[in-house]
């Protein structure tokens, strides 16, 4: 059994897919982390990104190993996690020029589906319920307003409330990725769409594991 949390940047989705799969015991599959893990393998390689080519996006690649962990699976960059690598601003800046690449489209969905081929999974992304795992059931659509969306990925990296500049500074980051993601980011038409811009996170995961037990899925 697969369930899709798609929705654009910082719209709660790797945080929420983590707790639903705890609550029902699936395995969490972040598909973004596979794009950012890529993206930290070739910055690593040097170079302008103007002149990255696929081949060699998806040959740094091959640094990176999907393994398997207590609630799910993780990316490792040669061997070793990487997270500040993989979730700083340069990776950040460059992610989307990765995720436009069809090899590496390919390279994240076959490891995607081979976990959700061999667990139960909560999967999240763009397109996990319209490309990657049509069959996902049920397809959940996270959506936020830019400056929400640009606070909570503030609070998440500082500990103390960030100012109205630098909110309105992640708001223009968050906006320019949503347009660059926007190709990929593809909502499937029986997604059921949660707005969480006035809803609390432990309420937005509750519902959602309410809507899994309501659909009458083989969950305890
Ligand atoms: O958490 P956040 O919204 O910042 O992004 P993420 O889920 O870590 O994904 C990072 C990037 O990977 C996105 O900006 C997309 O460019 C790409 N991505 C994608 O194209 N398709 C997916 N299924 C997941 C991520």
């Amino acid at each position: 059994m697969a369930i899709a949390i798609d929705g654009p940047a910082a719209s709660g989705k790797s945080s929420t897919a983590k707790a639903i799969a705890r609550e029902l015991g699936f395995r969490h599959v972040d598909s973004g982390a596979l794009y950012r893990a890529a993206t930290a393998a070739r910055v690593r390689q040097g170079g302008d990104a103007e002149s990255w080519t696929e081949e060699s996006v998806l040959a740094a690649a091959r640094m990176v190993t999907l393994v398997p962990t207590e609630l799910g699976f993780t990316p490792l960059l040669d061997g070793e996690t990487a997270e500040d690598e993989m979730r700083g601003e340069e990776v950040t800046r460059h992610v989307s020029l990765v995720a436009r690449m069809p090899a590496m489209r390919e390279w994240v969905n076959a490891q995607v589906r081979k976990a959700a081929h061999e667990h139960d999974v909560v999967v999240d992304g763009r397109d996990i319920g319209t490309v990657v795992l049509p069959s996902a059931r049920p397809k959940i659509f996270l959506v936020a307003s830019p400056g929400e969306r640009a606070k909570r990925r503030l609070l998440e990296r500082h500990a103390g409330a960030p100012s109205d500049g630098e909110i309105a500074e992640e708001t223009g980051r968050i906006v320019l990725r949503d347009d660059m993601d926007a190709a990929q980011s593809v909502r499937a038409a029986d997604a059921i769409v949660i707005d969480t811009t006035h809803l609390a996170q432990a309420e937005q995961i509750a519902r959602i594991v309410a809507l899994v037990r309501a659909g009458g899925w083989e969950v305890q």
